[in-house]
């Protein structure tokens, strides 16, 4: 049984599934390899637009990592998994194409960091988001307290990892964590993947650079790197394809060029 489901439900929407259910997808570290290798296939792969993450079993998305890999203070072995979760994590959140991460159970820990690394949430009511590490005694180690903090403020984020609180799909609706809340997943995300595909792919790929990069940067900065990528896009066939297909009334070819 694979680790990482890999299915096409559409046409250019490649979706992989966290699959260990019995464990609620806890990202073990076979799990984690297989994840990180379904990561670099996609994003290699010029057929796959868009990317949906989402978890087997109908109880969580994930929940974090393996707790039984941590038991007995194997210092080495723990410090090599956070660094290989940081890594893929920074991966994730640098891939040039839309991920959609869709959620209708527990996202915990690193089930909630890889949540925070991708583009859009998807939720439904049944979503529970947190980041209880401190209940273990331990913090995160995947990003989740800088990405979390940046995302939603500290006032917010405090709650989940002070009080160790979960939060609701609705909440994190409320907050503008989640892009929707809806009732059927799967309708959802397709509807959301199909909308990525019409987007120009460069577009996407200098958009999510620019959002992160210039994010950090000082703002005259971020603006400046704003326009260099619009006088650069502007100049590709995708971008005058754009133009011309607006004026003749046409759906755009992109080409992502
Ligand atoms: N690591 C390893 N195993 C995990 C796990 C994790 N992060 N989360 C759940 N599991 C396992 C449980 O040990 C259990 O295995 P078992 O059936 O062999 O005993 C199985 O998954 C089902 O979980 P269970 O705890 O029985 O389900 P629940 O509905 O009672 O509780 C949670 C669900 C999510 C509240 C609870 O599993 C939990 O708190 N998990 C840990 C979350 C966490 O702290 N994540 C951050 C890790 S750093």
């Amino acid at each position: 049984m694979s680790l990482i489901m890999i299915t096409e439900p559409y046409p250019g929407v490649r979706q992989l599934t966290f699959n260990r259910p019995d464990k609620l997808n806890a990202l073990s570290s076979p799990l984690m390899e297989a994840f990180d290798a379904a990561l670099d296939d996609a994003s290699a792969d010029l057929s796959v637009r868009v990317i949906v993450l989402r978890g087997a079993g109908g109880k969580a998305f994930v929940a974090g990592a393996d707790i039984a890999e941590y038991q007995g203070d194997k210092r080495a072995e723990f410090i090599a998994y956070q660094m290989n979760s940081r890594r893929v994590f920074d991966k994730l959140e640098q891939l040039p194409k839309p991920v959609i991460c869709a959620i209708d159970g527990i996202a915990l820990g690193g089930g909630f960091e890889i949540a925070l690394c991708c583009d859009m949430l998807i939720v439904t009511e049944a979503a529970q988001l947190g980041l209880p590490e401190g209940r273990l005694g331990l913090s995160p180690g995947g990003g989740g307290t800088q990405r979390l903090v940046r995302a939603i403020g500290k006032h917010a984020a405090s709650d989940l990892m002070l009080a160790g609180w979960r939060m609701s799909g609705a909440r994190a609706f409320q907050l503008g964590l989640a892009a929707d809340l809806v009732e059927d997943l799967d309708a959802a995300v397709l509807q959301r993947a199909r909308a990525c595909i019409k987007v120009a792919p460069l577009a996407q790929a200098e958009m999510k650079r620019l959002m992160r990069e210039g994010f950090d940067a000082p703002v005259e900065t971020a603006k400046s790197y704003e326009q260099e990528v619009l006088f650069r896009l502007y100049s590709t066939c995708d971008g005058q394809e754009g133009i011309d297909a607006f004026l003749e009334k046409r759906e755009p070819v992109f080409k992502g060029q």
